[in-house]
């Protein structure tokens, strides 16, 4: 089954006025099947964070479709795609993102607050589980600025993946950490990818964090091509 099918995207970004408009995707096709990891390269500025912005419902194409799951995302207003956004999608970016003031344990359930539905137990053991399938446990009532740099983004993760969601995206995740926990987060993403079922979209500058992925695109003159 296709989780996402993206058809035809085109997006461009005004320069300033009078001048055109500069064209960043082009009539960029993705077929990302349910359970995937697929990781996008191409150079600093191509149009990757751009990219993953549209398919995480946080920006809207100039035209195209986009379709999750059987949803077409243009027919929602910014409202549902907000709901839509928080029950089936996880972010992960290059800087983890945590609240400095709340331990690693309170990052990681503050998603099960939002919709007011407050805490369910279901939550709190999925947490629990989580944070130790990613080896926190021991720091999990620490807070962020005593912990290093790849045990943020490992945290990141899980806050990430707490409402479960079908799809994880991760922009330049690795890109502030050092080789060795470079290493480890990458294949913890594809480990829980795996796992959890949920599939991993990855932008990355690295070409070892690419190739665990199972399919590799990159973006060049607005399009996706293989390899
Ligand atoms: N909101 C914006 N307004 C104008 N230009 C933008 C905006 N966001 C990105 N750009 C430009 O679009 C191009 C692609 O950006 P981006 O998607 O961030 O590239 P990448 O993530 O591959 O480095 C860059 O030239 C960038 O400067
Ligand atoms: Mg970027």
């Amino acid at each position: 089954m296709m989780l996402l099918q993206l058809q035809q995207i085109t997006k461009s970004y005004l320069s300033g006025s009078n001048s055109p408009g500069r064209l960043i995707l082009d009539q960029l096709d993705l077929q990302v099947a349910d359970g995937e990891s697929i990781a996008i390269t191409g150079p600093s500025g191509s149009g990757k964070t751009t990219l993953l912005n549209l398919v995480g419902t946080l920006d809207r194409p100039d035209s195209g479709k986009i379709l999750f799951g059987n949803s077409d995302l243009s027919e929602m207003d910014d409202r549902q795609l907000a709901i839509f956004r928080n029950e089936k999608i996880g972010f992960v970016f290059q800087q983890h993102f945590l609240l400095p003031q709340l331990t690693l344990w309170e990052n990681v359930l503050l998603p099960t607050l939002a919709g007011g539905k407050g805490q369910n137990p279901e939550s709190i053991e999925r947490a629990k589980r989580l944070i130790q399938r990613v080896g926190l446990t021991p720091v999990m009532h620490q807070k962020p600025p005593t912990l290093s740099g790849g045990e943020c983004q490992r945290c990141a993760v899980v806050r990430a993946l707490i409402n479960r969601p079908q799809l994880l995206l991760a922009d330049e995740p690795t890109g502030a950490l050092d080789q060795n926990s470079s290493g480890i987060l990458a294949d913890l993403l594809v480990e829980l990818n795996k796992e959890e079922g949920v599939t991993l979209l990855v932008v990355t500058h690295s070409a070892s964090v690419a190739a665990k992925m199972g399919h590799k695109y990159s973006l060049a003159n607005g399009k996706l091509v293989n390899g």
